[in-house]
Parts: C-alpha cells; structure tokens; sequence
C-alpha cells in the first residue's frame, strides 16, 4: 500500500535542519568505540542497547544519550560517526545537513573542543567532495547548564573559527527544556548574534508556548526546532505564519519522547496548513527509530499528506536552511523537474 507515495519520499530532494550527530550513534559503532576506546558499556549486545530505547519523555531519553556519547574519544571517532550519519543521509537524497553538535558533553570528559570540530569537519567536507552532500555545523549549549558554562563554551570555540568557516555557522540550544528557559541564556546568544552567527534554538517540544516566544523575542532565534506546542497560543501561531519562521519538526523523536499519543495526533499537518513553515527532520535517529525517509513516511501515513504537502515540505526545508538564495535556486529547481516527472510519469500510466 502506498508504494508509490514512499517512492516518490525517498526521491524527494530535501534538507535535514533539526539532526544531533550524537544522535546518530547507532549501537553497532557504540560498541566498536566502546571497545577500541576501552569503555566500559551497562550493556552485554546491541540487543540490548535497543531494548533499553523505551523512553517515557526527554529527559529519560537524554539520559542514556550523554552515556553513550561517552565512547567518542578521537578525532577519528567523530569522523566515523559523521562519515555513516553523510552516507545514510545521502541514501535519503538529503543534499543539505545544518547538523547540531554538543562540545559541552564532550569536553566535560576531557575531550579538546578542536578533536570534536575536527572530526565533524573531516567528515562533511569528505562528504561534500565525494558525495555532493552540502552541509553546515551548528554548536548547542546544554540548558541544563550554566549561561557562564555557555560563555565559556563560545570562548573555547572562538578562536576555531577561521578554521571552519566554511561550515560553522551558528549556535542553537538543546538538552532539557522545561525549567530551563530561553530567558537564561540572553546574555551568550546576544553575544553570539554580536558575532553574527546563526541562532536556533529548542523550544515547545515538552516546553509551554511562553518559551517559544521567548526564544523568538529574548535571543531572537531565526528558526525553533520542534516547536509543537506553539499550537496552543493563537496569537503565537499568526506570528508564525506570518514571519514564516521555519520550525524544525521531528514526528518519530515526537513519538518516542511521547509528545504525542500516536503520530496520528501529531499536529504537523495543521501546522503546514496553517501556513507555517514546518520542515521534518530526524532529531536523534539512532535512538528514535528512523533517519529522514522513515520520518517522511511515517508522518505521510499517518496525517494522509498529499504529494504536494510533501514537496512543500522539502521546499520549506531549503528555504529554511542557512544558505544563500543562489543555492536555494538551484535545489527549488531540482525539487519543480522532480514534481514534474513525477507528475508525468503517473499520467503515462
Ligand atoms: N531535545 C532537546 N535536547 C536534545 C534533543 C531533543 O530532542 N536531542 C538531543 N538533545
Ligand atoms: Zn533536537
């Protein structure tokens, strides 16, 4: 049933906007690190790494993410687990990664903030060479910690810059939502806007409407990731519409961290016909069952989303994304020759 919809999904051109690389840690490499490293895991398989991926809300989920991100050590360990994140994204015919990484759980353990940059950066620009995968890095503050801890963070990165610019591009905000508002951290991302980076940052996925407009009137972020419970403030949902600030949704990271019931009650296709720019995307596909196409798919099922909703959401995800408009020309480009072969090819029928 359906095959022709999750053809014309795994065709689709697209952007991924809302991806942890931490996230993409699969069991497997878990465990090749674990033991190249010398890292001792609570787990005896990769059987029971997934067993263990019941979560009941965020924060039982970040638990068992900051443990696993343990076993990233080297420079080497970071390039390895972008190299396989690059690979599956190009299988989903992502062109375009704007990936989050999190210095602070790695140098908490020692780990310099260059060996974590380096990794990355050999990866993406590997990718972009061989692949053609284009691709931008953007660094998260951990709320759960400090705005100082956080100024510290950008002191360490600072001097990185030239270094990667090509691909470090902005700062976003994740870890544990509630109690940990945007308000916190206005002081580090007036900084970082200063710097003139990029900002992002997390907000409404198990938050209150009041943290998505703080995100957007206290640190001025240009996108919010998730973002789902903007949908219970009316005003909010117009501004929205109207300033066409893309949020980065995650349906199967929804389902997993039990945002929502059932992807069936996922609120993703009201949104869009609200006139929001939502996009879809992964969040940590390691740990929530599915990278870009499966998130794509499971939503389209589930919310009935037509073939023109589906391109309007690649759509939304190149224009969302941190490039110039000369880039995005070409990937609308791309996206109207693939709906229109895609249209011919079912009147030929
Ligand atoms: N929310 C907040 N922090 C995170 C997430 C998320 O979905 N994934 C990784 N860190
Ligand atoms: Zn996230």
């Amino acid at each position: 049933m359906n095959d022709s919809l999750h053809d014309f999904i795994r065709g689709l051109p697209k952007a991924e906007l809302h991806l942890h690389i931490e996230g993409s840690l699969e069991p497997e490499l878990m465990f090749a690190l674990a033991q190249r490293n010398g890292v001792t895991l609570p787990y005896a398989s990769v059987e029971e790494v997934r067993a263990a991926y019941a979560f009941s809300d965020l924060q039982s989920f970040l638990d068992l993410y900051y443990a696993g991100a343990a076993v990233l050590q080297t420079e080497q360990d970071f390039y390895e687990l972008t190299m396989a994140y690059a690979r599956l994204a190009m299988a989903d015919n992502v062109r375009h990664v704007e990936l989050f990484f999190d210095p602070q759980t790695h140098t908490v353990r020692g780990i310099a903030i260059d060996t974590v940059f380096s990794g990355i950066a050999r990866a993406l620009r590997q990718a972009r060479a061989e692949y053609g995968l284009s691709s931008r890095m953007i660094l998260c503050f951990l709320r759960h910690l400090s705005e100082d801890e956080a100024f510290a963070t950008l002191d360490a990165a600072l001097p990185l810059r030239a270094k990667y610019a090509d691909l470090w591009i902005g700062v976003g905000l994740d870890s544990g939502e509630v109690g940990n508002p945007p308000e916190k951290f206005e002081r580090v991302f007036a900084r970082v806007r200063e710097l003139g980076l990029h900002v992002v940052a997390h907000a409404g996925e198990e938050g209150p409407p009041a943290y998505v407009s703080a995100a957007l009137d206290v640190l001025k972020v240009e996108r919010i990731d998730h973002g789902v419970r903007a949908e219970e403030d009316a005003a909010l949902m117009q501004y929205l519409a109207q300033s066409q600030i893309p949020l980065t949704v995650c349906p199967l990271s929804n389902l997993k961290l039990r945002v929502v019931k059932a992807l069936g009650d996922h609120n993703l296709a009201r949104l869009l016909r609200a006139g929001l720019c939502v996009t879809v995307n992964s969040d940590d596909p390691a740990y929530f069952g599915g990278y870009m196409n499966s998130n794509f798919i499971a939503i389209a099922d589930a919310l009935q989303l037509s073939r023109e909703e589906l391109v309007q959401l690649a759509r939304n995800s190149f224009n969302a994304a941190f490039v110039p408009m000369s880039q995005k020309l070409i990937w609308f480009d791309e996206l109207d020759a693939y709906q229109a072969t895609a249209a011919a090819a079912d009147e030929s029928r």
